[in-house]
């Protein structure tokens, strides 16, 4: 059950990504909600390691493989 569940959440997860030169896919929308520079809101990549912290990875979410039983977060944050 658990696998049709997160299938699910995968299929409807719509996410659009931004290419640039340095840094490689950038996130910057998912399902439909874009940051918003005027808003300061943006998309934080974030990967949770197995130990429970909590890291911001230097590359983009096209070039970031992650490693055994890490959680990847997408944070929509404000700067
Ligand atoms: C998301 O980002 C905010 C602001 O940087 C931070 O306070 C919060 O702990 C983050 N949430 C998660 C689940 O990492």
């Amino acid at each position: 059950q658990w696998s049709t569940a997160a299938s699910l959440i995968c299929m409807t997860l719509l996410i659009n990504i931004h290419d640039f030169q340095d840094y490689g896919p950038y996130l910057n929308s998912v399902n439909g909600l874009f940051e918003d520079r005027g808003k300061h809101t943006y998309w934080k990549l974030e990967v949770r390691k197995p130990d429970g912290s909590i890291v911001v990875p230097d590359v983009g979410i096209g070039c970031y493989i992650p490693g055994k039983d890490e959680e990847i977060i997408l944070n929509y944050s404000k700067y």
